[in-house]
């Protein structure tokens, strides 16, 4: 029996989002180069992958590469690239096996043309897959998604295709990389860092968050069902009283 059995599968969380954090420190650790991590860190992607799919979850959502990544060293830049175009090549059969659509969503214009062609293959591919979704954040800013959000919104103002007074919070989720998917109920972090690092700012605001010491390449399915776990003994009160949300 496992931890996965333990789980009530009625109150899952529909959308589950990871800062896979820890990668370079654990393998320095270890006296390796920091790359050794990030591929060793392919392992726990295909598991939670794996497990999120298995537990009927429809969408989970890695940030596997920020905005502010792009100012790290050259060589590992270009090794974290090539890594992603070949996991996503490598991992096909996980995807064929587990019925998991591929998705990408951040600055992908800035993705070097062989990383977006790799995606977009591994994404046509999976296309037709209704399972899990399994969105990769790459090149990805909060900020900067909200700033295209803003401007797409001020042009369709400006066209008069919108009127001001109709802004509210569900056009705005429109047009944000998520818009049709639920907002992610749980956030996990690992590595023992407590922030957000400029993750799904808009996404999170009901969040609730995990942290957990484990670095990625360490992190295995039973970590991610003690994350879920925890999350179902939390009461998710919304602004209203413990009281209230007992009788239901
Ligand atoms: C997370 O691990 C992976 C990426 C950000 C691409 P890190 O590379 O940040 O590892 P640490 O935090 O330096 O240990
Ligand atoms: C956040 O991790 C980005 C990803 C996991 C891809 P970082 O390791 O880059 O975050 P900071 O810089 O420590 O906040
Ligand atoms: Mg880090």
């Amino acid at each position: 029996m496992t931890a996965a059995d333990f789980i009530d599968r009625q109150k899952l969380p529909k959308h589950i989002a990871i800062i896979m954090d820890g990668n370079g420190r654990w393998a320095r650790a270890q006296g390796m180069k920091r790359i050794f991590g990030h591929r060793e860190g392919v392992r726990a992607v295909r598991e939670c992958a794996e497990a999120c799919a298995e537990l009927k979850i429809p969408y989970l959502t890695l940030y596997a590469f920020s905005a502010e990544n792009w100012s790290r060293p050259k060589e590992e830049v270009n090794a974290l690239m090539h890594l992603l175009v070949d996991t996503v090549t490598s991992e096909m059969d996980t995807f064929k096996r587990n019925n998991i659509r591929l998705n990408a969503f951040g600055a992908l214009n800035d993705l070097p043309d062989y990383c977006r062609r790799g995606l977009s293959n591994a994404m046509n591919e999976t296309a037709h897959h209704t399972g899990l979704t399994l969105n990769l954040a790459l090149s990805y800013s909060a900020r900067n998604e909200l700033v295209n959000v803003v401007r797409t919104l001020a042009e369709r103002v400006q066209s008069g295709n919108l009127k001001p007074e109709d802004i509210d919070a569900e056009q705005i989720a429109a047009s944000t990389y998520t818009s049709g998917m639920p907002d992610p109920e749980l956030m996990i972090r690992t590595s023992g860092e407590q922030r957000i690092s400029n993750f799904l700012l808009w996404q999170l605001a009901y969040a609730e968050l995990y942290f957990t010491p484990v670095m990625w390449p360490d992190f295995k399915k039973e970590h991610l069902y003690q994350a879920i776990s925890e999350y179902l003994t939390r009461e998710r009160r919304f602004g209203k009283t413990g009281e209230q949300i007992q009788k239901f």
